[in-house]
């Protein structure tokens, strides 16, 4: 046998040889997931606010370079691809699915000149790092042409299921498919996960003898078992600790299940780092959020993408932050929906505020009741209190933008930049038509259509004059009166 010798570890990385790399990582991802009954490729069915495959591909890349990890893919290949390719994984197609066993036939070529080979599937998603590194070290400690990670979950239905030669031995005689179990073979509750480790020359040497002698009429991978067995070849089981992990996803109810281990597990890590979250299953939080102790979230409350909180933070119920930047001390009242924006230290923001994508909320600032902000920086100290639209918009430090003033940026064609400066009030009611500057310390009277630059220091006022006729009111109810 031409075995390992016992690579070294540093990181959690597994180092590799300096002259090619003796490890590659399959993941199996071109299968369309009929069970799911959705036009969307299995593997980019999200979890996490993340596609299947990338969870899969993020594990992967703890374990090997990205260059050494090979995704199948086959069942509308372009949009996996694109999906993915950033990542810098590289590709094998498998044009015509007919099993897992022909994926891997579909890799032949690319994995030849590594020694071993891990085979993951992109519909496993949960799997860590840590237990891939325990299959590939199990593997080489026993010395194995086949390993297989498998788990005991509480109902095994559906999942291939693994026969040792006894009980406690590490030794696999086959795996059967939840299809083809013998009525003794029912009881059976150790699943096979879909993850593997192969020395790649026995994978090889026996890979072209699969065949589709069951009742899928495909080539199953898991048949490799016997195949090695049969053939004097060392195949081994390790157990996952936690069955959760090695779960897969083939239905929507599945899928949804994987989500909510992952977010309880997102929410537990915030939490155990001094984050208050109430209720935490009510909220969805992406794996990729994070947030500074002292800060608590409310129930009910959406934090996505690559949202970054500070500390002491108040995020009431009912809000969406989507790729956001808060800094610390932020009140975020309740119904707010936050889109690619900043908001500094101490702001207060809504309720039921809306800051869609660049808009820029300073130190101390207040964005309060339905106000509207778009590619708007609000100085430090600047308030917006009620019923607003500010887009395309600079306003500076201490400056108050009265209720329901409007920016009017667009022209139906363009749009059009508002320059307020520091200290201004803006008037109840104003429209200010874009592109237009009002400059330090001004007042505009309440009700104005602004449509001139206005110097610092100025008093503008843009509305027609009031015309008071005393007595009129008076008069004309005495007349309805007579006339009754
Ligand atoms: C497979 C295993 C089963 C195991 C389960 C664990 C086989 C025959 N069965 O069943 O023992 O318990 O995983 O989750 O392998 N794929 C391809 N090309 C194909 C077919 C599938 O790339 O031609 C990919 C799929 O996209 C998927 C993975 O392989 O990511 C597994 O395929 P799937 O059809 O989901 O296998 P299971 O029925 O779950
Ligand atoms: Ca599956």
């Amino acid at each position: 046998m031409n075995q390992e010798s016992g690579g070294t570890e540093s990181g959690g990385a597994v180092e590799r040889e300096a002259t090619g790399s003796r490890l590659a990582v399959v993941i199996m991802a071109a299968g369309k997931g009929t069970r799911l009954k959705s036009r969307r490729p299995k593997v980019l069915h999200e979890i996490g606010g993340m596609p299947l495959l990338s969870h899969v591909i993020a594990a992967a890349g703890k374990i090997v370079a990205p260059a050494d990890i090979y995704v199948v893919i086959g069942h509308q290949a372009e949009r996996v691809r694109v999906a993915v390719e950033a990542s810098g994984v590289r590709f094998v197609e498998q044009v015509e699915q007919r099993g897992t066993g022909h994926a891997i036939q579909c890799a032949q070529a690319a994995i030849e000149g590594y020694e071993n080979v891990l085979v993951l599937s992109g519909d496993v998603p949960l799997i860590r790092p840590e237990t891939i590194e325990q299959v590939w070290n199990f593997h080489r400690s026993e010395q194995a042409a086949m390993t297989i990670l498998t788990a005991a979950p509480e109902d095994p239905t559906g999942y291939g299921r693994v026969l040792r030669r006894s009980p406690d031995a590490p030794e696999v005689e086959a795996i059967v498919e939840q299809k083809a179990l013998a009525p003794d073979q029912q009881a059976i509750r150790e699943i096979n996960s879909g993850i593997y480790a192969f020395r790649t020359a026995a994978l090889l040497s026996h890979l072209n003898k699969l065949t589709s002698n069951n009742t899928q009429r495909e080539l199953y991978l898991t048949d490799m078992a016997s195949l090695l067995r049969t053939a004097g070849e060392r195949v081994v089981a390790i157990q996952a600790a936690e069955a959760a992990e090695v779960l897969g996803a083939n239905t929507i109810a599945e899928l949804i299940a994987l989500d909510a281990t992952l977010r309880r597990a997102t929410a537990s890590r915030l939490m155990a780092c001094g984050v208050t979250i109430f209720q935490p299953d009510t909220c969805v939080i992406d794996a990729t959020v994070e947030i500074e102790p002292d800060t608590v979230i409310e129930p009910f409350v959406q934090l996505l993408g690559r949202t970054k909180i500070g500390a002491d933070c108040q995020i009431r119920s009912y809000s969406v932050i989507e790729n956001c930047t808060l800094g610390d001390g932020v009140l975020l009242r309740q119904g707010c929906i936050l889109t690619e924006s900043r908001v500094g230290d101490g702001a207060k923001i809504g309720p039921y505020a809306h800051l869609r994508p660049g808009s820029d909320i300073g130190q101390d600032a207040h964005v309060g009741n339905f106000v509207e902000t778009k590619k708007t920086r609000l100085g430090k100290g600047s308030k917006a209190n009620h019923l607003t639209y500010l887009g395309d918009t600079e306003v500076g430090e201490g400056t108050n933008i009265g209720a329901g003033v409007i920016t009017c940026n667009y022209d139906g064609v363009h749009k059009h930049p508002t320059h307020i400066g520091n200290g201004v009030f803006v008037g109840s009611d104003s429209t200010l038509v874009a592109p237009i500057t009002v400059n330090d310390g001004v007042y505009i009277g309440a009700g104005s259509c602004i449509t001139k630059d206005v110097p610092a220091g100025a008093l503008a006022v843009a509305r027609t004059r009031q015309i008071t006729k005393e007595g009129w009111a008076t008069a004309r109810r005495a007349l309805q009166e007579t006339k009754k």
